[in-house]
C-alpha cells in the first residue's frame, strides 16, 4: 500500500544516483535519460558546477524571506532581464505558478485600462500547469475534467492560426494573449516561422499584452537561450522554469514596460519563490550554458539528431512526422504508442509517449555517442511497430 496520492502512474523503476546523460536505479542498472525529468535537468544530473554551487549555498544560507533583499534574486533578475530583453522579474517555485503571476499581470493591465472582464487569449492543445488559472487556462479538456468551475474568461483559440485570433480583434475584453512558442506537452507542435511576430502585431494594435509561456521552451531547450528569439522580438511577458535550476525548483515571471511596473508592493507573493538556494543554483545554470557553449551543442546535435532519424526512418510507413527544434524533439506515429514507454525502458531508455507522438527532451550537452544510442533504440522500436503493421 503506498501513502501517496494517486495521481501519477509511475513507471516501475526508482533511481537513485544521476550523472549526467544517465541515471542509475535501486538494482544498479544504467538509464539513458533522453525525457531529463520532463525537460529539467538539461545540463546532465549532478553537474559538477552546479552541485558545488548548491552545496557551498546550503552551507551558507537557504532561506530568509522576501521581507528582506535577497542578493542573488536580485543578481539573478538582472542576468535574466540582460538575457530576454526584460526590466523586471517576479520568482516563484514552477511553471504553473510563474504563468499564474503572469495571469495576474493581464488582468492588473485590464484593470489599468478600465476593462472590468479582462480576458486572455490562449491556445487549443496547450498547456499552462495544474493549478485552477493555469489549468482552465490549458487547451486540453482532460486537464480540466472533474475541475469545474473553472477560472473564467479564457478564450482557446487555435494554435498557428492568425485568422483564429483575429476573430477575436472585436472583444474589447480581450486584453493579452498566452502562448507557448512551440507547444510541448501536446507533443512538440511547431507553429510558422514567423507566427509569434504576427501575433505581436496584432497584439501591438490591439494594446493586448503577448505573453509567452517557455516554461519548457527556455533556457536553451531549442538552441536559442529562449525560443522567440527566432523571431527577433522580445514578448510583454515572458514566464520560465524547467531549465533554470536544472532541478532545483524555481519558476519566474519577467515582464517589460508598462506591464513589468503592475504588481505593487502586497498584490503577489511566495514564500519560497526567488530564495538564496534557488537562485544561486539558477545562477550557476546561466552560467555554465555561457562558458560551455551549450547552446553551440545543442544547435550542433539538432542537425545530427534529425538527420539521423529521417535517413535511418525513411521507408517506414508508420512514422508520419518528425518534428524538431533544438533538442524538443517528436516522431509522430500512424498509432497510439504508449506501450513504447515500457519497452523504451527494458532497453534503458527513458522516453516520453504523447497520444501517438514519441517525445523527447534529451539532455543539452548530450553528445554524438549518446544520441546513436537513442536514436538506435526509438529506431528498433518503431522497427518492430512496422515489421507487426506489416503482418497485419
Ligand atoms: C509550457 C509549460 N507551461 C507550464 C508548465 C507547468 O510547469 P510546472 O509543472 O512546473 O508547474 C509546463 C509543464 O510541463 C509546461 O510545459
Amino acid at each position: 500500500m503506498s501513502y501517496l496520492m494517486s495521481n501519477y502512474a509511475p513507471l516501475n523503476v526508482a533511481f537513485v544516483k544521476g550523472d549526467g546523460c544517465y541515471l542509475t536505479d535501486d538494482k544498479g542498472d544504467q538509464y539513458l535519460d533522453a525525457l531529463c525529468g520532463v525537460g529539467v535537468t538539461g545540463l546532465g544530473h549532478c553537474h559538477p558546477e552546479i552541485t558545488k554551487a548548491i552545496q557551498s549555498q546550503a552551507q551558507q544560507l537557504l532561506h530568509t524571506s522576501n521581507w528582506y533583499h535577497i542578493k542573488h534574486q536580485e543578481t539573478l533578475a538582472e542576468a535574466l532581464c540582460k538575457l530576454a530583453k526584460m526590466d523586471n522579474v517576479f520568482f516563484a517555485n514552477s511553471g504553473a505558478e510563474a504563468n499564474e503571476a503572469a495571469i495576474k499581470i493581464a488582468r492588473l493591465h485590464g484593470h489599468a485600462n478600465n476593462i472590468s472582464t479582462p480576458t486572455i487569449l490562449t491556445a487549443n492543445q496547450s498547456f499552462h500547469g495544474r493549478t485552477m488559472a493555469t489549468l482552465s487556462a490549458t487547451g486540453n479538456a482532460k486537464v480540466q475534467a472533474g475541475f469545474a468551475p473553472l477560472v473564467s474568461e479564457f478564450i482557446h483559440v487555435d494554435f498557428n492560426s492568425l485568422e483564429a485570433i483575429k476573430q477575436h480583434e472585436q472583444n474589447s475584453n480581450i486584453v493579452a494573449i498566452m502562448l507557448e512558442p512551440i507547444q510541448g506537452e501536446s507533443g512538440i507542435v511547431i507553429p510558422s516561422e514567423t507566427y509569434l511576430n504576427q501575433v505581436q502585431e496584432i497584439c501591438q494594435k490591439n494594446n493586448w499584452l503577448l505573453m509567452l509561456d517557455e516554461v519548457q521552451t527556455g533556457i536553451g531547450r531549442t538552441g536559442k537561450m529562449f525560443a522567440h528569439q527566432y523571431n527577433g522580438i522580445t514578448p510583454d511577458v515572458l514566464t520560465l522554469a524547467k531549465g533554470l535550476g536544472n532541478g532545483v525548483p524555481i519558476g519566474a515571471c519577467l515582464a517589460k514596460g508598462a506591464a513589468a511596473k503592475l504588481l505593487t508592493p502586497g498584490t503577489h507573493g511566495s514564500t519560497f519563490g526567488g530564495n538564496p538556494l534557488a537562485c544561486y543554483a539558477a545562477l550557476s545554470v546561466l552560467k555554465v550554458i555561457k562558458e560551455d557553449k551549450i547552446l553551440d551543442n545543442v544547435k550542433y546535435m539538432s542537425r545530427y539528431i534529425a538527420s539521423a532519424l529521417s535517413k535511418k526512418l525513411k521507408h517506414i510507413t508508420t512514422v508520419k512526422e518528425i518534428r524538431i527544434k533544438g533538442l524538443m524533439i517528436a516522431i509522430e506515429l500512424d498509432q497510439n504508442c504508449i506501450q513504447l514507454l515500457q519497452q523504451a525502458l527494458d532497453k534503458k531508455l527513458l522516453i516520453n509517449v504523447t497520444g501517438q507522438s514519441i517525445r523527447l527532451l534529451p539532455p543539452l550537452i548530450i553528445n554524438q555517442q549518446q544520441a546513436d544510442t537513442m536514436i538506435d533504440i526509438i529506431c528498433g522500436l518503431i522497427n518492430d511497430l512496422q515489421a507487426q503493421k506489416e503482418q497485419l
